[in-house]
């Protein structure tokens, strides 16, 4: 993997308990979105997906092609445990830069701010990748600046608005009004789809 949060480091943040990202709970913004969508049927991949409140609350809501994929084998067992009806063969543990599937929808919370900032125009490149022609990438990109040294790493939107444009229309890109309280102000909700003209 090329970087230097590797599998090793995620892991031991589970195993010490040093996961401050972690709500608890499907956030707001993603649960609006979720609502809205007919088609329980596409094929929705969450990268970085931690303990994957999103994903419990989608396969609990008849949601049938959910794929989760972390580095980290913690917060896959976790999530097998909590959730014993989840089909294993769709928890993931690898690298998301290695995946090769394709799929209609990508969830984004708390991923994109985990990598080297390095790390990000090759995100949106492999994001583009892993979608069918028209699917989307929903969710939170923080927009702020940290204190200390990341992860998480912030940014703003101007900045990662460069990143996504090769490759993506943007549907919706613009401060979340639905934030839970500790982000409030600080995230930008992003809804985009891959153009079809994107060379990727
Ligand atoms: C900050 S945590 C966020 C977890 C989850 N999205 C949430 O909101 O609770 C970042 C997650 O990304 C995973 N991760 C980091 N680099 C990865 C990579 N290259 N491929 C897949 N997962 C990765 C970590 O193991 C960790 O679970």
């Amino acid at each position: 993997m090329k970087q230097d949060f590797n599998a090793g480091f995620w892991q031991q943040r589970y195993q010490n308990d040093q996961t401050g990202w972690d709500v608890g709970g499907i956030t707001p913004p993603l649960q609006e979105y979720f609502d809205q969508m007919p088609n329980k049927h596409l094929r929705i991949l969450i990268p970085g997906c931690g303990n994957a409140y999103e994903a419990e609350y989608l396969h609990h809501n008849r949601f049938t092609q959910v794929y989760l994929v972390d580095v980290a084998p913690e917060p896959l067992q976790n999530f097998a445990q909590r959730v014993p009806d989840f089909p294993k063969a769709r928890l993931l543990q690898q690298d998301y830069f290695e995946l090769q599937d394709q799929y209609d929808l990508i969830v984004e919370q708390t991923f994109f701010c985990a990598l080297h900032p390095d790390l990000r125009a090759a995100y949106a490149r492999k994001t583009a990748q892993l979608l069918k022609p028209g699917g989307k990438l929903m969710g939170l990109l923080f927009d702020t600046t940290f204190s200390q040294p990341g992860p998480p790493f912030g940014g703003n939107s101007e900045e990662y608005r460069a990143y996504f444009a090769p490759y993506f229309e943007f549907i919706h890109f613009g401060k979340s009004r639905n934030s839970i309280k500790p982000r409030q102000g600080r995230e930008l909700f992003i809804i985009l789809q891959k153009r079809a003209d994107a060379e990727v």
